[in-house]
C-alpha cells in the first residue's frame, strides 16, 4: 500500500484505559454517599463526556458487551456476544428500544445483525475490529437491481427489514482490517462474490450513523440501500489510496437522505451514489432521490470528491451538494452513465465548492462502458439534465471540463455560474472538452466551449426549501446503565 503523506490517522495515537468510564458510572450508581465521594474524584471528568449524545430517538433500556461473555482482548471473536447482546435486547423494541454499549478495548468479530429500536453505542476507546476470517461472514444472494449471479459477503454490521436504528458513539473506531480482504479479492479478477461493506442496512428506514472513526473497510464502507430517512453525520473515514473499491459513503436506491460534517480519506471515491446496473436496476425501478450532502471533505487522489452512477439505472434525482472542499482528487463531481442504463441524473444543484489539486473539475461521462452481462438494451439511453454548478473556486487544475454526452442523447440544461479555475504548471490545452451536451454559463473562467455559450446575469439554480430530512432534530439522550 501507498504510504500517506498528507495526514495522521487520527487512531493511531488511541490509548484504550483499563479504568472505563463506564464503570466509573456503574460504580456511582450503585453506590451510596460516602463511596460517591470517592468516586466523583475518580470519574467526575469522564462521567461528563460519557453516554450522553444525539440521536434520533433515546433508549429506555441499555447493556453493556461484556454482560453477554465479550472480550475485548483483540484476539477472541465476539461474534456470539454480539448476537447474543442484540437479540436480547431485540425484545425491548415495543417497550422503548435498546442501547448496546461496547465499552472500552479491542473487540474482534465477524459479521453480526442489527435489530429495531435500537442503538450500537461505541465507547471513544472502543475499537471494533472486523474479523478476516471468511467462515463469519454469510454470504447473501446478489442485490435485484444489480444483477443475477455475483453473491455478496454479509457487511461487517448488518441490517435489513429495520426501523430506527443508530450507530454511534463518541468517534469510536469500526477497523475492517481490510488488507487481507483487498488481497484476497482484488478488484478486476474473475469473482464469484463482493467483500463485506463495514456498515450496510437495506429495506430499512430512521437510520442515523454517527460520530464515529471508521478505518479499513474490506469494501464500500457505509452502504445504506433501498433504505429512506438516513441521517450520516461526523463520520471520519479512512483508507489508503490504493485499497480497491473502499469507496466512502454510498447511498443506493434511497430517499431522503442528509450527509454533513464528515471527513472522507478513503481508496475510491467520497461519495458513490447509485441506483441499479442496466436491465436490472430498470426493472427494480427504485431512485436515490431527496439526497443533502453538506460541510464535506475530501480526499480523493485517484477518484471523485462524488460520483453518481455509473450505475444509475433506477434514476438519480434532487441532490443537493453545499460547502465542500477538497484536496487532491481526479475529479469533482463526476457523472458517469452509458447506453444501456435508461434511467435519470436529473435536478442536481452544487453550490460553494472549494478544489485544489484535480486533474477536472467538472466531468460528465456518457460512454463509461462496463455491463453486467449482455443482457442490457441498447435502446436503453440514460436522460441526464438539470446539472447546476455555481460558485465554484478550484486551483491547480489540469482540464476544466470534460463533459461527453451520447450522440442522439444530448445532456441537457447544465448551468454553469461563478465559478474560477486556476490551471496547473502543466494544464491540457483544450480546456473545455465538449459534445453532445447543451447548457450556458455565466462568469466562468477560463471561457467555456461552444456549447455552454455565456449568458450574463445567469445564476444557477439551488432550491431555498428544504428536504424532510433537513427538519429532523436529534435529541439529546443518555444512558442508564442498569
Ligand atoms: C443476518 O441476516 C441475514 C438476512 O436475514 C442472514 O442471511 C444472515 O445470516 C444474518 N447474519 C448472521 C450473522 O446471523
Ligand atoms: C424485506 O422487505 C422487502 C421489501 O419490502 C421484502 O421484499 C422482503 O421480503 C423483506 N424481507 C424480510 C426478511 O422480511
Ligand atoms: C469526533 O471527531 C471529530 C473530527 O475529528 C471532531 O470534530 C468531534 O469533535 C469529535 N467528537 C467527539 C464527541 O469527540
Ligand atoms: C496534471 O498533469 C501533470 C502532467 O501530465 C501530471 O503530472 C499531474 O499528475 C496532473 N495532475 C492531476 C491532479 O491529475
Ligand atoms: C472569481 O474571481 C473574481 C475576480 O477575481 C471575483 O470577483 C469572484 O468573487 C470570484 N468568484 C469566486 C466564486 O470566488
Ligand atoms: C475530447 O474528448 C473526446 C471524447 O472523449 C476525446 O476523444 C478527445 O481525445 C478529447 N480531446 C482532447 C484534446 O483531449
Amino acid at each position: 500500500m501507498k504510504k500517506r503523506v498528507d495526514v495522521d490517522y487520527p487512531y493511531s495515537s488511541q490509548t484504550i484505559n483499563s479504568l472505563s468510564d463506564l464503570q466509573c458510572k456503574t460504580v456511582l450508581i450503585q453506590t451510596i454517599s460516602a463511596i460517591l465521594i470517592l468516586g466523583v474524584a475518580e470519574c467526575t471528568v469522564k462521567l461528563s463526556s460519557t453516554l450522553q449524545y444525539p440521536a434520533i430517538n433515546c433508549r429506555k433500556h441499555s447493556a453493556v458487551l461484556t454482560e453477554f461473555g465479550a472480550v475485548g482482548d483483540g484476539k477472541t471473536s465476539n461474534t456470539k456476544a454480539f448476537k447474543a447482546a442484540i437479540d436480547s435486547l431485540s425484545k425491548h423494541a415495543s417497550d422503548g428500544g435498546a442501547l448496546l454499549i461496547v465499552p472500552p478495548g479491542k473487540w474482534l468479530t465477524g459479521s453480526f445483525n442489527l435489530t429495531s429500536h435500537f442503538t450500537l453505542f461505541l465507547h471513544k476507546d472502543a475499537l471494533l475490529l472486523g474479523s478476516t476470517d471468511e467462515s463469519e461472514f454469510p454470504q447473501l444472494p446478489p442485490l435485484p437491481s444489480y444483477g443475477t449471479t455475483i453473491r455478496r459477503f454479509t457487511s461487517l454490521i448488518f441490517g435489513t427489514n429495520l426501523t430506527d436504528v443508530v450507530i454511534t458513539g463518541n468517534n469510536g473506531t469500526i477497523d475492517g482490517q481490510g488488507a487481507t480482504w483487498w488481497t484476497k479479492y482484488p478488484s478486476g479478477g474473475l469473482l464469484n462474490v463482493t467483500r463485506p461493506c463495514m456498515i450496510e442496512l437495506m429495506y430499512s428506514n430512521q437510520i442515523q450513523i454517527s460520530n464515529l472513526i471508521l478505518i479499513n473497510s474490506p469494501y464500500s464502507f457505509v452502504h445504506p440501500v433501498y433504505s429512506s430517512d438516513i441521517l450520516i453525520q461526523g463520520l471520519t473515514i479512512l483508507a489508503p489510496i490504493d485499497s480497491p473499491n473502499t469507496h466512502g459513503i454510498q447511498p443506493d436506491s434511497c430517499t431522503n437522505t442528509r450527509i454533513e460534517d464528515c471527513f472522507i480519506e478513503p481508496g475510491d471515491d467520497c461519495i458513490f451514489v447509485k441506483s441499479g446496473y442496466d436491465q436490472y436496476g430498470i426493472r427494480f425501478g427504485m431512485p436515490s432521490k431527496q439526497l443533502v450532502i453538506r460541510r464535506l471533505t475530501c480526499i480523493s487522489p485517484d477518484n471523485a470528491i462524488i460520483s453518481l452512477g455509473s450505475e444509475m439505472s433506477g434514476g438519480i434525482q434532487d441532490v443537493r451538494i453545499e460547502d465542500i472542499t477538497a484536496f487532491n482528487m481526479e475529479a469533482g463531481l463526476r457523472i458517469k452513465t452509458a447506453i444501456g442504463r435508461g434511467g435519470f441524473v436529473k435536478d442536481i444543484y452544487v453550490r460553494r465548492l472549494t478544489m485544489k489539486t484535480t486533474k477536472y473539475v467538472f466531468w460528465i461521462s456518457g460512454d463509461y462502458n462496463k455491463h453486467p452481462d449482455n443482457g442490457f438494451d441498447p435502446k436503453a439511453l440514460p436522460e441526464i439534465h438539470g446539472i447546476n454548478y455555481r460558485d465554484v473556486v478550484a486551483e491547480n487544475v489540469n482540464v476544466s471540463a470534460k463533459f461527453d454526452g451520447i450522440t442522439n442523447d444530448v445532456f441537457t440544461g447544465i448551468c454553469i455560474s461563478n465559478v474560477n479555475i486556476t490551471l496547473s504548471q502543466t494544464p491540457k490545452a483544450l480546456q473545455w472538452n465538449c459534445s453532445n451536451i447543451a447548457g450556458v454559463t455565466s462568469n466562468v473562467t477560463p471561457k467555456p466551449c461552444n456549447l455552454l455559450p455565456e449568458q450574463k446575469g445567469v445564476v444557477c439554480h439551488f432550491p431555498e426549501d428544504k428536504l424532510p430530512i433537513e427538519h429532523v432534530q436529534l435529541k439529546a439522550c443518555s444512558a442508564t446503565t442498569a
